[in-house]
């Protein structure tokens, strides 16, 4: 397929859509660009449940924004009581499979009644509005209960993704100084329990600040409680009223903090706030995945991401959506899992990454055929780019080439989606995410800030605040300012590279800082680095993402040794577990290489680009010049041809 295969909306589709013709979508952008105060006022009002009105739409002091300033609101009630006060109490809001094949279906006024009485439980433990909850949870429906809970009292959480070891867990409860720690026995993957309590009482002996710990039984397998501390789940709710009044929270109120990779060791702590990311999480359910009332949406992602904060939880739940919710992994019991779950509950839209579908296309066609997928009316893709090869693929299989698919641009820091198709409106092309939503003012510029011409790469910015976006970075406004607000002044740099073509269509071409994505996951080389350097083995280590076939990139580690008589071998084998073990499963290398010495410039900076080089394309070129050592580089390259 050619970088120019163009596939305009489906007729049928564009009739019924919420955005109906390229018109209708261009018409919206300009509105917002024109006069976004007004713009963003009339949605608010519409689309979103506020106890006192805001006096004005926004106030922007870079870096520092305001979104419906002096408005007051409450996420779960948005997400909740407005839809069971309109009626709609009886509606599914999660049809949710365990892994295991058991299910529950919940309605919006059961999910309510939980949400009360786990926000009691809290309330009772002494919480305020203002505190933190840190929560590590498998995908069950009680996980998007405690997010809920606390957003009902104005209890800040931080969902820590179950894949993330004790010691990751432990520095990001330390850093949000949090009170209690939401999490459960285990849950369900590839038919084994994985724990989580065990993680919380190793992270929890050195988190001074943690008076309680809620826990969910999932498993049912033995578990130590330690007394006084740990409640189970089913007592702390047990004697909770089914009532509990919103606490009427700022729009500025600190709904969440999700830790994301940055470019050094530590992980920064993206703050999110009410009112505007609500607003926002809620329109894209309309814009871009067309939500209507009848629709079956499910998005595979992990609620521990931020695709799970605002494309499962805040997003379709403020939209009174029905979803499917689905515990376990693709592949179990076989590959065709997510098929048979999109068959049974007639899904009709249907959200993943490129890397699950590359790994779904390597079982074959067969296994989705073996399925009834015609309830399926949309696809979205997020996290990476998607190849065209991919893209085909789903759009043909999976979609049965009736469905647009939906490549969806954002990141954890953007709070909702910023480019994307509006599938009724906007003809797609097979790897670009296409064109801004309204309110995003989205350029590429070069190294000054200026803009590039038509097809030029240069660094993707968006020029105007937009409601959903990152409010700071938890305890560190230094670090949010000169990340984000610092290559161009006052004007925030998203760390990606892209390219415009002449219709003004985006083409992600990926991160321009030393951050990997692998699966759709962002993880920073140098946490990798700082892992291995922890080992007693490592003298030092450099790491870099080498480009894979399923997972986008993989870890690629270089590694030199402190004095000893080390087999390599088992060596390998006990770093990819160490650094499993010290950041999460996830991050676990592909590979690690021995080397005599890593390759450096005159002033000692590890050269990444040349060992990009040799994960690449095992030759060395470019310029070395100003390498200390040109033996080392290669030695590093003919390695490759030894293995
Ligand atoms: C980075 C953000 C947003 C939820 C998942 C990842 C890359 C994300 C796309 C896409 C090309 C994409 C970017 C971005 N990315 N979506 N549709 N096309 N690249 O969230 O961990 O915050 O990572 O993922 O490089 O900066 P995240």
């Amino acid at each position: 397929m050619s970088d120019q295969a163009v596939f305009a909306p489906p007729p049928e589709f564009a009739a019924s859509a919420h955005v109906g013709s390229l018109e209708a979508y261009q018409d919206l952008y300009r509105r917002a660009e024109e006069n976004p105060e007004q713009f963003w006022s009339e949605l608010a009002e519409k689309e979103i449940l506020w106890y006192e009105k805001w006096s004005h739409a926004f106030e922007w002091h870079p870096p520092f924004v305001k979104w419906f300033v002096d408005g007051k609101t409450n996420a779960s009630a948005n997400c909740l009581d407005r839809h069971v006060e309109a009626g709609k109490g009886d509606k599914v809001a999660l049809l949710w499979e365990g892994e295991p094949g058991d299910t529950r279906r919940i309605t919006y006024a059961e999910m309510l009644a939980e949400v009360c009485r786990f926000a009691n439980g809290l309330k009772q433990l002494g919480l305020q509005p203002g505190d933190r909850a840190v929560i590590y949870m498998p995908m069950v429906p009680e996980a998007v209960v405690a997010m809920l809970g606390c957003a009902r009292i104005g209890v800040t959480h931080s969902v820590v993704f179950g894949g993330f070891s004790a010691e990751a867990l432990k520095a990001r409860i330390q850093d949000l100084e949090a009170q209690i720690v939401i999490t459960a026995d285990g849950g369900w993957r590839r038919g084994k329990e994985v724990k989580l309590k065990p993680a919380v009482d190793e992270a929890l002996a050195d988190c001074p600040t943690v008076r309680h710990s809620v826990v969910y039984q999932r498993t049912n397998s033995a578990l130590p409680m330690q007394e006084g501390r740990d409640i189970w789940w089913h007592d702390f709710i047990k004697d909770q009223p089914a009532e509990c009044p919103p606490e009427k929270l700022d729009s500025e109120h600190p709904l969440f903090v999700l830790y994301t990779s940055g470019t050094t060791g530590k992980p920064k702590g993206i703050l999110h706030t009410t009112g505007g990311y609500l607003l926002h999480a809620r329109l894209t359910m309309k814009w871009v995945f067309d939500l209507k009332d009848d629709d079956i949406y499910w998005c595979s992602a992990d609620i521990g991401w931020v695709t799970g904060h605002t494309y499962i939880v805040y997003g379709p739940m403020s939209a009174g959506a029905t979803q499917i919710m689905y515990e376990g992994a693709p592949d179990h019991p076989g590959w065709d899992r997510w098929w048979a779950i999109a068959a049974n509950y007639k899904a009709t839209i249907f959200y993943t990454s490129p890397t699950a579908v590359r790994a779904i296309i390597k079982q074959g066609d067969a296994l989705p055929a073996k399925h009834d997928l015609s309830s399926l009316r949309l696809l979205g893709s997020v996290g990476e780019p998607i190849n065209p090869a991919a893209w085909e693929w789903y759009h043909r299989v999976i979609g049965g080439g009736r469905c647009p698919i939906v490549d969806t641009w954002w990141q954890t820091e953007t709070g909702g989606i910023l480019i994307a198709p509006m599938p009724g409106a906007v003809p797609l092309k097979p790897g670009s995410g296409t064109l801004p939503m309204p309110g995003v003012l989205a350029e590429v510029v070069d190294f000054d800030g200026n803009p590039v011409g038509v097809d030029q790469e240069g660094f993707l910015i968006i020029k105007r605040p937009w409601p959903s976006m990152i409010r700071n970075i938890w305890g560190d406004p230094q670090r949010f300012e000169q990340q984000y607000f610092s290559r161009i002044p006052g004007i925030y740099f998203t760390g990606d590279a892209a390219r415009r073509d002449a219709e003004g269509y985006f083409w992600i071409l990926g991160r321009v800082d030393d951050v990997m994505n692998v699966s759709g996951h962002r993880l920073s080389t140098m946490e990798v680095e700082s892992a291995l350097v922890r080992h007693r083995a490592v003298a030092e280590a450099a790491v870099v993402g080498k480009p894979d076939e399923i997972t986008g990139q993989a870890v690629c580690c270089f590694v030199t040794l402190k004095e000893g008589n080390w087999n390599h071998d088992t060596l390998g084998q006990e770093l990819r577990q160490w650094v499993a073990h010290e950041i999460g499963s996830f991050a676990r290398p592909a590979e690690i290489r021995f080397a005599e010495a890593l390759p450096k410039t005159r002033s000692g900076k590890i050269m990444r680009r040349l060992l990009r080089e040799i994960v690449t394309s095992h030759t060395v070129s470019g310029d070395v010049t100003t390498l200390e050592d040109l033996g080392v580089v290669q030695r590093l390259a003919a390695q490759h041809d030894d293995d």
